[in-house]
């Protein structure tokens, strides 16, 4: 008999590899999934620690978060590893690859091992991180180990993170071959916007200052260098239908691009309801650009989803624009946003699930992670879409307390979260003694 942890999933509807669902048992020994079957028998063989009756519920591979923001260290008043991890069980997360600004900033081995630690001591899911490209890290952008990529701010960053000049670009891109992300925006073009535009305290005109123009010209502009230097790019948080046309043009194949669900979701009109709790970096656009980024979605120029949590307090949010910082946290509820649009007819849960974890896992070259499948990692999340239930302040457990949903009524939220074989969350409650592990980047 063997001596790992089993654990048996019963009557689940079941996303399969090839988009369908299925309705049957997936057995999990130790970390691994073994068994995807109409029906498994629990022999003692299968010593069955646990059985879970999911009638009625639908498996998911779990969610791959690539862009987060989970300050720590140093800035753990907004948020700290061990409550973003938490989130992450809660919505459905298990994996995350976070970015570099937190203090000091993710731009050497030493800072890089130094949040691996962490990341080992009180995450509850499984952790990557990039490493930042500053003006005079070149060495380390090459062989600093193991990162997802090498993340560039073009714009919307202060200090060393700032990479704007097209002279420095260019050896970076020109130099080495792992994966360059970029937030692309037009500093100088931003910075003259914030002059023309200085005095006004309405959060709204954030979004005319880094107007779609400025986003355009980094995107451009990183798309240039990329093909100049055949350099895998990924283009973050990609939020203008300018930006998305131009991909749709012109998208070598060694490049790929992601959305947030609030630049689908929420736009310019925001900022009456919610002020500067809808400030962000790219801004919120307009309703033509959230149509232009679905069906570019749809049609595969944009190739996966990230949330790009960026949790401030509320204080800081209350300090009115521009003092104001950008940002909003996202993991709690990027799931469910989704498959509510899923459950609304704009897609379907397959396509969510692919844009949340199969896609994630492909472009990254996490290996045996996004499928529910033998031999795959036993991380997936089991969702009701049957039952609506609104986003409530008091149940965040993001340190920051606050979503930019609040009150909206969504379905698919995660019944139980599993990481590596356990049961990480289940039906409200966290087990806090779990732990995700490293993520491993590149074809095994
Ligand atoms: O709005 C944003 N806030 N966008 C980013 O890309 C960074 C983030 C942060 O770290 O607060």
């Amino acid at each position: 008999m063997s001596s790992e942890r089993c654990l048996l999933l019963r009557h689940a509807r079941i996303l399969l590899p090839n988009g369908e669902f299925f309705l049957g048992d997936v057995q999990i020994t130790g970390r691994k999934i073994v068994q995807v079957a109409p029906e498994i028998s629990a022999s003692s063989e299968i010593s069955g620690d646990r059985e879970i009756d999911a009638a009625g519920l639908t498996l998911l591979p779990g969610v791959i978060d690539p862009q987060v923001h989970f300050r720590e260290p140093g800035l753990e008043h907004k948020e700290d590893l061990f409550t973003a991890s938490c989130a992450c069980a809660k919505g459905g997360v298990t994996s995350f690859l976070e970015m570099p600004n937190t203090r000091p900033l993710t731009i050497t081995q030493e800072t890089l091992d130094d949040k691996l630690r962490r990341a080992a001591d009180k995450c509850l899911v499984n952790y990557g991180f990039f490493i930042g490209a500053t003006p005079e890290n070149l060495p380390d952008l090459r062989n600093a180990q193991p990162t997802c990529g090498i993340k560039i701010f073009m714009g919307s960053a202060h200090g060393h993170l700032l990479v704007d000049h097209q002279a420095i670009l260019e050896p970076i891109f020109a130099q080495g071959d792992r994966l360059i992300a970029v937030h692309a925006e037009d500093q100088a073009r931003i910075n003259q916007r914030r002059q023309e535009f200085v005095g006004i305290t309405d959060p709204a005109i954030h979004s005319q200052i880094q107007d779609n123009q400025a986003a355009l010209n980094a995107t451009k502009l990183a798309l240039l260098l990329s093909k100049k230097y055949q350099r895998r790019l990924h283009i973050l948080h990609l939020s203008t239908a300018e930006e998305a046309d131009l991909l749709r043009q012109d998208k070598p194949s060694w490049v790929t691009a992601e959305v947030t669900p609030q630049h689908l979701l929420l736009n310019t009109s925001a900022y009456d309801k919610i002020g500067t709790l809808a400030q962000m970096n790219p801004p919120l656009r307009s309703p033509h650009d959230n149509e232009v980024l679905w069906q570019a979605l749809w049609d595969g120029v944009i190739d996966f989803i990230a949330t790009d949590h960026a949790p401030h307090t509320l204080e800081e949010k209350a300090k009115g624009y521009p003092n104001s910082p950008s940002g909003m946290p996202g993991v709690e509820t990027s799931l469910p946003l989704m498959l509510t649009q899923a459950r609304q007819g704009r897609c379907t849960i397959a396509q969510v699930s692919h844009w949340m974890s199969t896609a994630v896992a492909e472009a990254y070259q996490i290996p045996k992670k996004g499928a529910i499948t033998p031999g795959y990692d036993a991380d997936l999340v089991l969702v009701d879409l049957d039952n609506y239930r609104p986003v409530l302040r008091e149940e965040l457990l993001t340190k920051c307390g606050w979503s930019p949903f609040e009150g909206w009524s969504l379905t698919g939220w995660p019944v139980m979260t599993i990481v590596g074989g356990q049961v990480v969350y289940e039906r409200g409650k966290l087990n806090t003694e779990v732990r995700g592990e490293a993520l491993k980047f590149g074809i095994a």
